[in-house]
């Protein structure tokens, strides 16, 4: 009985193995439009797939940033400036790619683009602190998707949208995870309705990695600075104590993978391989720790929150 089963689970393995591995054909011919490529995984993808051959549009946020992927790359990869927030940004970037591409279509576009400050307890933000999140991740993801799905249709291809295992299960406060489940929401929609256009929809959820959206020191800043504008209510709740365990917390320093190609390469192959997964879950605590969380009752995940956190001065 067992050993039926190990063969089950091997042939399996094996089938999904040789599946995987076919690639799709006239790859020097396929435009991919990646979003956020001043740095991070953003700018790794553009280098990466324009060494692969590809013609990468990469959007970058300032010139800077584009000026160096362009010193970084072949003549073949081209820069645009796009600010995902703002809708005359995103109409002028996809007019922009719609000329380059001409009649052969988008083949892929990847939504990388993202921010994750400010980040701390809801109770501590305001209103505009979680617009200022959402605005970038997951409504200007939209506004690009919308803006450019016409050409990704004409090519019947694919797209790519850069979610996280905080889109799967809400560890902490502020529009990131929020942001992250709408990202989960809007993609898999997408992707039954894409589905009658040879259109396929693919969601990254990595893991935490060693970019600027997990820099400690920004989040500290930014987590003193929602301190700074909390009520006094709010502060005496909490107590300065709360603040300083979680400021002198250095867990994202001692646990980011500081290998970006983890996410990069699953990146890649939704763009390359003939069948992509629906899914790819980079980092081994995304695999390990997060997904198998996110399957947990919620008492139990709010339990394990509960015991790991540091608690507010005034807890019951
Ligand atoms: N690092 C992780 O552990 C992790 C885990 C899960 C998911 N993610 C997601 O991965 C994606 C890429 O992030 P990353 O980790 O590579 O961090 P990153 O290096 O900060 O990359 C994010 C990129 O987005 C750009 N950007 C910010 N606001 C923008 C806007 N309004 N319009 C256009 N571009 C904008 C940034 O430009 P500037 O550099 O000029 O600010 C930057 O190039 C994000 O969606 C993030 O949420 C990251």
């Amino acid at each position: 009985m067992w050993l039926h089963l190990a063969v089950l689970v091997g042939l399996f393995y094996l089938l999904r193995w040789y599946r995987e591995r076919q690639v799709v054909s006239h790859l020097r011919d396929k435009f991919v439009f990646i979003t956020g490529c001043d740095s991070g995984f953003g700018n790794l993808l553009a280098r990466q797939l324009d060494l692969r051959g590809l013609r990468v549009l990469a959007a970058c946020l300032t010139e800077q940033g584009a000026e160096q992927l362009r010193n970084q790359t072949s003549g073949r990869l081209q820069t645009v400036i796009l600010d995902v927030t703002k809708t005359e940004s995103v109409a002028a970037a996809s007019e922009w790619v719609k000329e380059r591409v001409g009649d052969r279509g988008l083949w892929g576009l990847v939504n990388n683009a993202g921010i994750s400050m400010p980040t701390a307890p809801n109770q501590w933000l305001t209103k505009q602190d979680f617009v200022k999140i959402l605005d970038v991740n997951l409504l200007g993801m939209i506004d690009v998707t919308l803006s450019l799905l016409p050409l990704v249709r004409k090519a019947r291809g694919r797209v790519v949208n850069v979610s996280s295992v905080m889109g799967r299960v809400a560890l902490f406060g502020g529009g990131y995870c929020m942001s992250k489940y709408g990202v989960e929401a809007f993609s898999d929609s997408l992707r039954r309705e894409l589905s009658y256009f040879g259109v396929k929809v693919v969601l990254i959820e990595p893991g935490y990695f060693k970019t600027a959206v997990t820099s400690s020191k920004a989040l500290s800043q930014g987590l003193q600075a929602s301190w700074n504008q909390a009520s006094p209510e709010i502060k005496e709740l909490f107590g300065e104590k709360f603040l300083a365990n979680i400021l002198k917390s250095d867990l994202l320093d001692t646990t980011c993978c500081q290998d970006l190609s983890l996410v990069t390469d699953c990146m890649e192959h939704a763009l390359t391989a003939c069948h992509p997964r629906t899914r790819y879950s980079p980092g081994w605590d995304a695999k390990l720790i997060y997904l198998p969380m996110s399957y947990l009752p919620s008492f139990l995940v709010d339990l394990m929150v509960y015991w790991t956190n540091p608690q507010p001065a005034r807890a019951l």
